[in-house]
């Protein structure tokens, strides 16, 4: 079983990345395979409306990394989404990306459909929770299930790497990488 981490951060070695590869380092020890993206190495454009989806299915009509990255999704057995907040909310990169895969889901064969996943967010001081709900969206919306943690999978920190002294932060990461894992192995 494989889970699949996307960063929607701008920063290849931010704190986003730092608490997806915390969470993807206890999912491999409990003996999933793992997978991360980030999507600041991704060329991956807005939605155009274009409905093209409704009748290609499945995929996308724009020539960019969508597709790739959505078969990437859509292979996987869970997902983790991270978000930085920016000015309150989750970062263009990333909705950009869960704006095209919900909309080409929905108009194909929905393949998150009961796929477990979370999303986590990380800020300097405000906005985690908005932004967590924000996410959240998306994984409801698509019929996925989001397994809870011991506290909103939220954490603090500016500067790259200031996340690690945020140490409930990284508990609550553990806890829901657990539970994504027990949900997972529930569920095979
Ligand atoms: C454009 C921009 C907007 C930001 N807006 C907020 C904000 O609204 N609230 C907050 O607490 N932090 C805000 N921050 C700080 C980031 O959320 C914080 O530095 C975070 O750790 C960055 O994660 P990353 O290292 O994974 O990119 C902002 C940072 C930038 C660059």
């Amino acid at each position: 079983m494989k889970v699949l981490a996307i960063s929607g951060s701008p920063r290849p070695r931010g704190n986003t990345y730092t608490l997806l590869t915390h969470a993807l380092t206890v999912l491999a020890a409990e003996g999933l395979e793992t997978e991360y993206v980030s999507l600041h190495e991704k060329d991956i454009r807005p939605c155009l409306a274009c409905e093209k989806c409704a009748t290609d299915k499945n995929r996308c009509a724009q020539e960019d990394d969508f597709n790739g990255l959505y078969r990437q999704m859509a292979q996987a057995d869970a997902l983790l989404v991270g978000s930085p907040v920016y000015f309150g909310s989750a970062t263009p990169n990333l909705m950009a990306l869960l704006d095209r895969a919900g909309y080409v889901a929905r108009m194909g064969d929905n393949p998150f459909h009961r796929k477990v996943g979370s999303p986590l967010v990380v800020a300097r001081r405000a906005g985690v929770n908005f932004t967590y709900a924000q996410l959240m969206f998306f994984f409801i919306i698509s019929g996925m299930i989001v397994p809870g943690a011991t506290y909103w999978p939220i954490a603090y920190g500016r500067t790259p790497g200031e996340v690690t002294k945020d140490e409930e932060g990284l508990k609550t990461i553990t806890a829901l990488a657990h539970n994504v894992a027990w949900l997972l192995k529930k569920l095979a």
